[in-house]
């Protein structure tokens, strides 16, 4: 199927001042310069606003996360859960048409859906409540044929069971989610033959219908105020008002952090200048030629004693800044070597390059 922009656009979106904030906390999941990542939850929840993406929302978004308008129409346009045309005010039918919904009866409520809403897929009916589609497996087989209706599953169903949800949903009422026939979640229809706690804890419905029914989201759109807005990942109950300020608070946190991966270095501690004005020789380090001497200076190392306190971290920053020789540090060990210089002794580079005085010749 061709899924593109809808010809009738409106002429601008804007995210509610409560969902602009939700969208702002999203992005503090996120490394500084990766904000990005964080498209398909902006894109949803400007869908769970308006009910579909328009343009104007498609770049609202783009616009929002600093990324070319054409980036978002790609990821807008591929995947189904985006409708990028107007959708039902009550709901948008999703019908399974999968192998196990299309054996056991979708194309019979295909055809409900085509009568009482409108004959073609993605068309709102008249009354501007439902508008459906024919969606691919929704991962219910055990349950088909079945409909996702706003955010929740409706299960086994016939086409006297959808008519009865779409008058339910029509006079405004949010029916039960999950199987219409009485089963409790996937247990054979004739009930359960051994394991007979479904482990429900006597509960009236399945942990999934449960939890569906306690977001109570089910149809409605979402402007942000129906949902208290915390941003938990920054270990916080605070609103996310208060992200920007957390994000910072949270940037100097992982930036103080002792378990810090070693790839991501620490700088050693250096000198202004040599102790007692005398530095040592780091040439006699194999790997170190003059060059590498001077940048070394330049970064305030000029003892073996401050190469051979350098740890896993300490030898990452200085493997990335050896500008021209990255990783020479760690290839050529230089901190045993400079271990073994630290306290007098040599090593087979080192007594060799004092021999052959290697670096006057040049
Ligand atoms: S085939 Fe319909 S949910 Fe899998």
């Amino acid at each position: 199927m061709l899924r593109r922009l809808h010809p009738v656009q409106p002429d601008s979106f804007e995210f509610t001042p409560a969902n602009l904030e939700w969208a702002k906390a999203q992005m503090t999941k996120y490394p500084e310069g990766r904000q990005q990542s964080a498209i398909i939850p902006v894109l949803w929840r400007a869908q769970e606003q308006e009910g579909w993406l328009s343009r104007a929302a498609i770049e609202y978004c783009a616009a929002l996360l600093d990324m070319p308008y054409i980036r978002v129409l790609e990821v807008a346009t591929f995947y189904f859960m985006f409708q990028l045309q107007p959708v039902g005010k009550i709901a948008n039918i999703q019908i399974c048409g999968t192998t196990s919904c299309m054996i056991c009866g979708a194309e019979d409520l295909i055809e409900i859906c085509k009568r009482r809403i409108a004959p073609t897929p993605h068309t709102v009916s008249e009354d501007g409540k439902f508008s459906w589609e024919e969606v691919e497996c929704l991962g219910a087989c055990a349950n088909a044929p079945m409909a996702q209706i706003g955010k929740d599953y409706y299960e086994d169903l016939t086409p006297a069971k959808l008519e009865a949800l779409l008058d339910a949903f029509s006079d405004g009422k949010v029916p039960l989610p999950g199987p219409q026939n009485g089963r409790f979640a996937s247990e054979p229809a004739a009930g359960l033959t051994s394991l007979r706690d479904h482990g429900g804890g006597g509960g009236e419905l399945n942990a999934s219908a449960a939890l569906a029914r306690e977001f109570g989201e089910t149809v409605k759109r979402i402007d942000g105020t129906e949902v208290p807005i915390l941003t938990k990942w920054l270990k916080s109950d605070q609103p996310a008002a208060a992200t920007e300020q957390a994000r910072k608070t949270e940037t100097r946190e992982i930036a103080q952090e002792p378990d810090l991966p070693a790839e991501a270095g620490r700088r050693p501690e250096g000198l202004d200048a040599p102790r007692d004005d005398a530095a040592d020789d780091l040439k006699l380090i194999k790997g170190v030629g003059p060059k590498l001497e001077e940048l070394l200076n330049s970064l305030g190392f000029w003892h073996f004693d401050q190469v051979a306190a350098w740890g896993a971290k300490e030898l990452a920053w200085v493997d990335a800044n050896l500008e021209g020789f990255k990783g020479r540090a760690s290839r050529d060990d230089w901190v045993t070597q400079a271990k073994v210089l630290a306290e007098g002794g040599e090593t087979e580079f080192s007594s060799r390059a004092e021999k052959e005085n290697l670096y006057d010749k040049e």
